[in-house]
C-alpha cells in the first residue's frame, strides 16, 4: 500500500484544517448553550423520555415542537419548555400519519425557520409472545414504532439537508438481547436501529447524522404499564432490575443527557451509532 508525497500533504493539511475548524467551532459552542438556534421535533414528547428531552433541549436553548397522540400530555411537556424560556409548539397528530407528518413538518420550518434535530421517542408495547400476538397487535407496534419513525425521518430529511441535522431515534436495548413476552416491541426496536444505521449512510454526505439510543428499563409510565400487566409483577420487577449491573432503573433525565449529545455538535463524527443508556444491560 502507497500513498504520494502530495497526497499525504493534502491529507496532513486537511486533518489540520479539520482540527482548526473543530476547535474554532468548540470556541465558539463555549460561549453559547448547546442547541442554541436550533429547532428540534420531539415526537412522544408528551411523556416518559420525550419530555425530558424536550426539557433538557430547552434548558440548552433549543425551540422546541412536540408531535403526540396525548394532547393533555403534549401541553404539559410545553409548559415545562416555556419554563426554560424556550419557544414550544405541540401538536396532537399519530405519528403512523404520513400526510400529518409532512404537514407538521412544513408548518415547523414555516413557523420556526428550520428543523435541526429530531428525536423520534412515540412507542408503544404490546407484552405478548409471538403465537398471543393478534396481527393487528403486531400491526398497531409496527405502524407506530417503525413507520413512525420512518415516516418522520422521511419528512425531515430534504429539510435538513442543505443545513445538515441530526436524527435520534430511541430503540431499546431489548434490540440487542431480546427480551420476554415482548416480540412484537422488541421486533421493532431491532427494525429501527437497522433503519438509522441504512439511514445514516445515505444522508452522511449532506451533513445529517443519525443515531439510536438503547436505554434499558427507565423509570416512565410505560416501564409502569409493562409490569401492570403481570397479575404478581414482584417477580418481574426483580428479574429486571438483576439483569442491570448498575442495580437500579434508569431515570428519563438520564437518556436525556445522551440524546443531547447525540443532537449536538458534541457529537460531530458520530452516526450510524447505536448509545447504550443500559445501566450495563447488554454486556452484563
Ligand atoms: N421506559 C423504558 O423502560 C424504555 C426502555 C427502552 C426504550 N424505551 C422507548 O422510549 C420511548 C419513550 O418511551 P417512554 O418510556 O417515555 O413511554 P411513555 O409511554 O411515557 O411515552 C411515550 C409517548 O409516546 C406517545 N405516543 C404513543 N403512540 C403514539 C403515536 N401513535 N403517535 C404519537 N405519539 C404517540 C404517548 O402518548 C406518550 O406520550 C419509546 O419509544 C419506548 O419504546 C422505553
Amino acid at each position: 500500500m502507497w500513498r504520494s508525497g502530495v497526497a499525504d500533504i493534502a491529507v496532513h493539511r486537511s486533518v489540520l484544517q479539520c482540527s482548526k475548524d473543530f476547535a474554532a467551532r468548540r470556541a465558539y459552542d463555549l460561549h453559547m448553550k448547546r442547541l442554541t438556534g436550533r429547532t428540534a421535533v420531539i415526537t412522544g414528547g408528551g411523556s416518559g423520555i420525550g419530555r425530558s428531552i424536550a426539557v433538557r433541549f430547552a434548558e440548552e436553548e433549543a425551540t422546541i415542537a412536540i408531535v403526540d397522540v396525548d394532547s393533555n400530555g403534549a401541553a404539559e411537556t410545553a409548559e415545562l419548555v416555556e419554563q426554560q424560556g424556550a419557544s414550544c409548539r405541540w401538536f396532537e397528530s399519530d405519528v403512523s400519519d404520513n400526510a400529518a407528518a409532512n404537514e407538521i413538518s412544513e408548518e415547523v420550518v414555516q413557523h420556526f425557520g428550520s428543523i435541526d434535530v429530531l428525536v423520534a421517542a412515540a412507542g408503544v408495547s404490546v407484552g405478548k409472545t409471538v403465537p398471543d400476538t393478534e396481527p393487528e397487535e403486531w400491526e398497531k407496534v409496527f405502524s407506530v414504532n417503525v413507520k413512525g419513525t420512518y415516516l418522520w425521518m422521511r419528512a425531515v430529511i430534504p429539510k435538513m439537508a442543505n443545513e445538515g441535522g441530526s436524527i435520534v431515534a430511541i430503540a431499546s436495548q431489548l434490540a440487542v438481547s431480546g427480551g420476554i413476552s415482548n416480540a412484537a416491541y422488541v421486533a421493532s426496536k431491532g427494525a429501527i436501529v437497522s433503519l438509522c444505521r441504512t439511514a445514516a449512510n445515505d444522508h452522511a454526505m449532506e451533513g445529517v447524522r443519525v443515531n439510536c439510543i438503547l436505554p434499558g428499563a427507565t423509570e416512565t409510565p410505560l416501564l409502569e404499564r409493562s409490569f401492570a400487566r403481570f397479575e404478581d409483577p414482584t417477580p418481574y420487577v426483580e428479574r429486571s432490575l438483576s439483569r442491570h449491573p448498575l442495580g437500579r432503573f434508569g431515570k428519563p433525565e438520564e437518556v436525556a443527557e445522551a440524546a443531547l449529545f447525540l443532537a449536538s455538535n458534541d457529537s460531530s463524527f458520530t452516526t450510524g451509532s447505536e448509545l447504550r443508556v443500559d445501566g450495563g444491560w447488554i454486556g452484563g
